[in-house]
């Protein structure tokens, strides 16, 4: 009889403890923090799911190849090593160290786009965007209609719409696209794979207009093991199989190391652009460093050469995403509204059906992030008004999961938690900003209820 239970293929060698708040306490803190919980110390943070980046569990390979890092400036031995893993599985010809993934946008948009260029994705994150912005060209999402429909299931939510693809090259002309972006898996679109078929389809018409295309790799272990469990012909291949397949459809991709490199920190940026490969490491060595190590100590790169592989592994990528799903499911089964399917690194809660008594200018999202935090000490994120702003489809709050971390008995005080502020859901007030800084306001913007402003202003 095939076993129902699926563990966390690991056992626990080294436990860091956490920590219980009373509600009174995180009511001060909440306060204390002006309601954004980037700005909370993460020591009053029971549960911390604000994010999956950097925030993983290195294995005990991963431990014992930082012995081996080679912390030489120049020609270092542990570069060899990360450059060999990256390219098994990614297959570029030049790996590019960077100190994590928005190091590797600022680089590539900075010798790719100029004022004016527009960069298609099937949606950008938020740094890739502000990135884009900060060279003054313009950050287009292309993401299939189903996408804009929170509860409507697809197996491939995270694709690019192609055709509107080929209609924004058309329109605006292929001169003015120095690139095409994917995001894989969709993380800013509820953390929804991209098919290979849709790859292929987009890499066809970058093609045909000779336009460059990029992965935004971060997840890109997951993307992988969806495709083998719904793109038909994919099942009897292995991820890695799977994830080179993929990165044979682009020209280079930029990475976090921090997602699926299941390492702490690091980044690269990837190209087979001989050209472009010399003026980018040039940029480098002015804010990263050489580009044996790009801002990053020779045992990072070993902590990301043996992580890159074992975000491949079958047993883990099965537990990841059955663990994700777990969470996704048993809170949709009470009526909670998420995006669905469950998305590969993080349940996103839909906020403007969670609370649809709190207006979009409100921020729903946030205000439902601050109770989490009020009822059960939980750090979750808004994506949403606060971090796109007007260009803002939904309102979502992501409760990202960090890589083999958290048990299942953490993920059931979770589910606990949230059952219990949707049944208070009516009492939740929205929230207006007092202070936001010029772009990624989210990081530091202050708010504070509505009802307390208003009372302040009468
Ligand atoms: C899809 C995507 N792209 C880029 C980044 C930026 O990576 P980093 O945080 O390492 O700068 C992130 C980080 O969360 C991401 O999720």
């Amino acid at each position: 009889m095939p076993v129902k239970t699926i563990i966390e293929p690991f056992r626990i060698k080294s436990v860091e403890p956490i920590r219980w708040t009373t509600r009174a306490e995180r009511e001060e803190l909440l306060r204390a923090a002006h309601y954004n919980l980037f700005l909370l110390p993460a020591e009053y943070v029971l549960i911390d799911l604000l994010t999956d980046s950097g925030t993983g569990a290195m294995s005990t390979h991963q431990w014992a190849a930082l012995m081996e890092g080679d912390e030489s400036y120049a020609g270092s031995r542990s570069f060899e090593h990360f450059r060999q893993s990256v390219q098994s599985i990614f297959g570029y010809r030049h790996v590019i160290p960077t100190h994590q993934g928005r190091a590797a946008e600022r680089i590539l948009f900075s010798v790719m786009c100029k004022k004016g260029a527009i960069v298609p994705n099937n949606t950008h994150f938020d740094t890739t965007r502000a990135n884009i912005e900060f060279v003054g060209a313009e950050a287009v999402d292309l993401p299939i209609p189903e996408s804009r429909h929170p509860d409507l299931r697809h197996p491939f939510k995270g694709n690019m719409d192609v055709d509107e693809l080929e209609t924004l090259i058309q329109n605006v002309g292929r001169q003015n696209v120095p690139l095409v972006m994917l995001t894989v898996t969709n993380n800013s679109g509820g953390g929804q794979p991209v098919s290979m078929e849709n790859a292929r389809r987009v890499s066809e018409v970058c093609r045909r207009y000779r336009i460059p295309l990029y992965f935004d790799a971060c997840r890109f272990a997951e993307n992988a093991y969806f495709i083998k469990l719904r793109e038909p012909g994919y099942a009897g291949k292995s991820p890695v199989e799977i994830a080179r397949e993929m990165f044979s459809c682009g020209d280079g991709c930029t990475m976090s190391a921090k997602k699926d490199g299941m390492a702490n920190i690091g980044g690269f940026l990837c190209t087979n652009d001989e050209v472009l490969a010399q003026q980018e490491k040039n940029l480098l060595i002015l804010t990263e460093g050489y580009p044996t190590y790009g801002g990053l100590a020779g045992r990072d790169l070993e902590a990301i050469a043996v992580g890159v592989q074992e975000s491949l592994e079958e047993d883990y990528l099965r537990y990841r995403i059955a663990s994700t799903a777990y969470l996704g499911n048993h809170i949709a089964e009470q009526g909670v509204p998420i995006v669905q399917p469950p998305g590969g690194h993080a349940i996103y809660l839909d906020a403007r059906a969670f609370l649809p008594h709190i207006p979009v200018e409100q921020f729903p999202g946030v205000a439902l992030a601050a109770e989490l935090y009020l009822e059960g000490g939980i750090r979750s994120v808004e994506i949403g008004s606060l971090m796109f702003g007007s260009a803002a489809k939904m309102d979502l709050v992501r409760l990202a999961i960090p890589r083999r971390v958290y048990t299942q008995s953490h993920i059931d005080y979770v589910v606990e938690i949230i059952l219990e502020v949707w049944r208070k859901r009516e009492q939740i007030q929205g929230l207006r900003l007092s202070y936001e800084a010029p772009f990624l306001r989210h990081f530091t913007a202050r708010l504070e209820p509505v009802e307390q402003a208003v009372a302040q202003t009468l």
